[in-house]
């Protein structure tokens, strides 16, 4: 029981989603069951292709189309590939990708390759971290553009916590639709970012926790069970994306003192099917297809997790979220009630449970 639908936002009308939530494209976490499962639920899934090679990308793009028939994305993360590897990932996938998906980008990209996403006619999300790359963004063309905050899991793209990035972007932007990432783990955290005045938000930790994700078990436990002050900002993940600070859990990796040695804590399967030794500091997430010393490695985590409190299914969790979005919205905005006044019960007597 959901409750009536509130009047969707720029965001699920852009992309044609009915949820204002976009689950974000995890590299070795995000994959077609987890993606589908979402987009089935009516949010945004998107496929984490992180550094996947032409072939693999044709695959999961079909294995993902086939489990969905509303929208999904793909991720795409220019900074950490050659600029042709990137394009060569970003031509292949429009070139299999239905009418009625989306393609997102982490960080602003290379002007000629944003123009090419653009040219290709699908909606374009790019995820930034400050108030001069949204803008770089929207001039360059993009449908939405997703504002980090420094609260979020994973790589950090600026300084700011994501509300007062949103206001100030949405000061000079009024028109332009703007999603926030970081701090998203509840109905009622995606209620309060859409009455600050975004269009929706994107969510990784989250969707990181969930049953469907590829994230090793014992990374989704420990999300399960963190609270925001486990996690840390760092870099000392760096081999295989440099410079660039990431949200993590604390773990003997992460802790103060001198840089260990690189030796290899742990083994994961290529995309190739071959095995392949993990450095301490490497940038590679714990996945299924991992195996050693888990607990090492690099979880990124949000200070969301404070908020996840167990590993649900993808359309439960869409399910949950949804209902909790509309009742939070229904308290805080009025206007969602789509009850006319006189006929109102009395507040109250609203206490809890709003009707479905
Ligand atoms: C495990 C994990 C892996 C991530 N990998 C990617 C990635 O490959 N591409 C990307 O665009 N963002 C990635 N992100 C960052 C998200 O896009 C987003 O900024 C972040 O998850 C928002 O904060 P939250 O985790 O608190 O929801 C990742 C986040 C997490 C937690």
């Amino acid at each position: 029981m959901t409750g009536p639908a509130p009047r969707p936002t720029r965001l699920e009308q852009r992309l044609g989603v009915t949820l204002p939530l976009l689950q974000a494209g995890m590299g070795g976490v995000a994959g077609p069951e987890l993606c589908a499962a979402v987009s089935r639920a009516g949010a945004g899934g998107v496929l984490g292709l992180y550094k996947e090679p032409p072939e693999r990308i044709r695959r999961l793009v079909a294995d993902t189309a086939a489990q969905t028939d509303r929208p999904f994305g793909i991720n795409l993360v220019p900074e950490v590939l050659a600029p042709d590897r990137c394009r060569a990932q970003l031509d292949t996938a429009v070139g299999v990708l239905p009418e009625r998906a989306f393609v997102t980008f982490y960080g602003l990209p290379a002007p000629d390759l944003l123009a090419a996403a653009v040219r290709a006619g699908l909606p374009v999300v790019v995820q930034v971290g400050t108030a001069p790359a949204a803008g770089r963004a929207l001039e360059q063309g993009a449908d939405v553009v997703v504002l980090q905050g420094v609260e979020a899991g994973g790589h950090l793209l600026g300084a700011l916590p994501a509300l007062p990035l949103l206001r100030a972007v949405r000061r000079d932007h009024p028109d332009a639709v703007l999603a926030v990432a970081g701090g998203i783990a509840t109905g009622a955290d995606l209620a309060r970012a859409v009455t600050e005045g975004a269009d929706g938000a994107m969510a990784g930790t989250l969707f990181a926790a969930a049953r469907e994700s590829e994230a090793h078990p014992e990374f989704k436990r420990r999300i399960v069970a963190a609270t925001a002050a486990d996690t840390v900002v760092t870099t000392v993940f760096d081999i295989g994306w440099p410079n660039r600070p990431h949200r993590v859990l604390r773990n003997a990796t992460t802790a103060p003192g001198p840089r260990q040695p690189a030796r290899f804590i742990a083994t994961t399967t290529a995309p190739d099917g071959r095995r392949l030794p993990v450095p301490r500091y490497s940038a590679a997430v714990p996945s299924i297809r991992t195996e050693g010393r888990i607990e090492d490695m690099a979880m990124y985590c949000g200070d969301s997790c404070e908020r996840i409190t167990a590993t649900e299914p993808g359309a439960a969790l869409v399910d949950r979220i949804r209902a909790e979005y509309r009742r939070a919205l229904r308290r805080t905005r009025p206007e969602h009630r789509r009850t006319p006044r006189h006929t109102r019960p009395d507040p109250a007597r609203q206490e809890g449970e709003v009707p479905g």
